[in-house]
């Protein structure tokens, strides 16, 4: 499917966005009052005679013409239309093309017969292209990384595994001019990375440590990204029950949320220097694996009390986190994760959790770049009492803490244990753990993977001063 920017073009169906009040000047509204139609939110209308589709809205907001555009798409995508245009301008072209191309996604990797869709051009017509076209490529590129990160998401733990996820991000780097390098097994024990190689002691497959570079000339700022890539997470010793280990792929999608940054950044060129370290590791079990009762010597030199081996993502965030810090001095440090079930609990589905010690940086998230990216982020704030629960009386902290409220913020704050002083305010971690994936339609999100945190933090770097 093609998606043009154009002055004037004749195409199969017209889309039209209508609210309460311009439905009844709309010329067809006799037809369409007819059909039943009210303008309601997400509601469309096909209008064949007149090769109009009518898409309801409470109002022209961004949101609400993204979550049209996404029904629209697929109404239009299984009629047997070959081509549609959407009116655009400056306040609602982001939101057209995200409806477009993520309220539009599909993965057939499974699919013996996909079914194939008639609909190949897309228009987006407006009065003046010059003024739009940045805004076009833009949106498209952070969508299409979206897209990139769902496939990744989506694809199964028998074919993305630590190794085979290594090999994708090498061939991202080729192919967008990134630097790489790989860390195996080997190389982990060199660097006494116990708590990443401990997670990773039972299964069949080397543990990878992955680090991309983009490198333009004279950057304005250095920007870390710390990525959990748990290729499949069985909960290990402290096993999942059945029903909650379906899904459990998804478990490297801040891994794979990273890899789809560095393709946004890297092909909207910019101006800034950025860091990929992804911890892609699986855990499960066996004769060999590490049990709750285990104290381990993470790579800050901070001992570790196992004390549930399905609280495994921040044993391998601590030491890549720890490494990250080594490797480069950056002036943002930012880890995403599907940490946590509690996260969850807290905030709900849709939303990422936000959690760090900058009240700027806090803000920055919470109130600019979640709106202006249409994704959803809450804060959860860190307290001394919820940091006591995380003592161990073996080692210098436990994996779980003591209590079971506030799981989302205690874990991390056991993070927050491996963010050097200095770093304490350039730190910033995202519990993504009910944002990453879904199991029904909303918003621009379907079936699978949804890509969390692409868009908002490529619309924060693209901001950075
Ligand atoms: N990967 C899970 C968190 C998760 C749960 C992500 C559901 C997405 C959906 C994580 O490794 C985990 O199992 N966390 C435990 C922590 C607990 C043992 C302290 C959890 O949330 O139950
Ligand atoms: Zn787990
Ligand atoms: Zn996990």
């Amino acid at each position: 499917m093609n998606i043009d920017l154009v002055r004037d073009i004749k195409s199969d169906v017209q889309v039209k966005f209508l609210n309460k009040v311009s439905l009844k000047k709309c010329k067809q509204y006799k037809k369409l009052n007819k059909a039943g139609f009210s303008a309601s939110q997400d509601s469309i209308c096909f209008l064949h005679e007149k090769a109009v589709l009518a898409c309801g809205i409470e109002d022209s907001s961004a949101d609400n013409i993204r979550s049209v555009v996404s029904v629209a798409i697929k109404a239009l995508k299984s009629s047997n239309n070959k081509s549609a245009t959407f009116n655009v301008d400056s306040t609602n072209i982001q939101a057209v093309v995200e409806g477009i191309i993520l309220g539009g996604y599909e993965f057939n990797r499974y699919i013996s017969k996909p079914k194939k869709s008639k609909l190949k051009n897309i228009f987006l017509s407006c009065k003046n292209i010059s003024e739009l076209q940045s805004a076009f490529e833009e949106a498209i590129i952070i969508a299409e990384a979206t897209c990139f990160t769902r496939d990744i998401v989506n694809t199964t733990p028998e074919d993305l595994n630590p190794p085979s996820f290594a090999d994708l991000a090498k061939k991202l780097a080729k192919e967008n001019g990134l630097q790489w390098e790989i860390l195996g097994e080997k190389a982990l024990k060199k660097e006494r990375m116990e708590a990443m190689l401990a997670v990773g002691r039972a299964s069949i497959h080397d543990s990878k440590l992955i680090h991309l570079t983009y490198k333009p000339k004279n950057p304005k700022k250095v920007i870390t990204l710390v990525g959990k890539g748990l290729t499949y997470d069985s909960g290990g010793l402290s096993l999942k029950p059945a029903a909650s280990m379906v899904t459990m792929k998804m478990d490297k999608a801040g891994g794979c949320a990273v890899l789809g940054m560095m393709k946004a950044i890297s092909e909207l060129k910019l101006d800034i220097e950025v860091h990929a370290f992804v911890g892609a590791v699986e855990n499960m079990i066996g004769g060999n694996a590490y049990k709750p009762d285990d104290v381990l010597v993470s790579r800050s030199g901070t001992t570790i009390e196992v004390r549930n081996t399905d609280a495994e993502g921040r044993l391998v965030l601590c030491d890549v986190l720890d490494y990250a810090q080594d490797k480069v001095e950056a002036d943002y440090i930012f880890d995403f994760a599907t940490l946590t079930g509690a996260c969850m609990v807290a905030l709900g589905q849709y939303t990422t959790g936000v959690m760090g010690h900058s009240t700027k940086l806090k803000h920055d998230f919470v109130m600019r770049a979640a709106l202006d990216s249409g994704e959803l982020l809450g804060h959860l704030p860190f307290n001394r009492h919820l940091k006591k629960l995380l003592k161990s009386g073996i080692a210098d902290i436990s994996n779980v803490a003591s209590k079971p409220y506030g799981g989302a913020i205690t874990a991390g704050v056991f993070l927050d244990n491996f963010i050097r002083e200095e770093n304490k305010d350039k730190w910033m971690h995202f519990d993504i753990a009910g944002s990453a994936y879904t199991d029904s339609v909303w918003d621009c999100n379907v079936y699978g993977g949804t890509g969390a945190g692409v868009r908002f933090m490529s619309s924060f770097l693209k901001k950075i001063k």
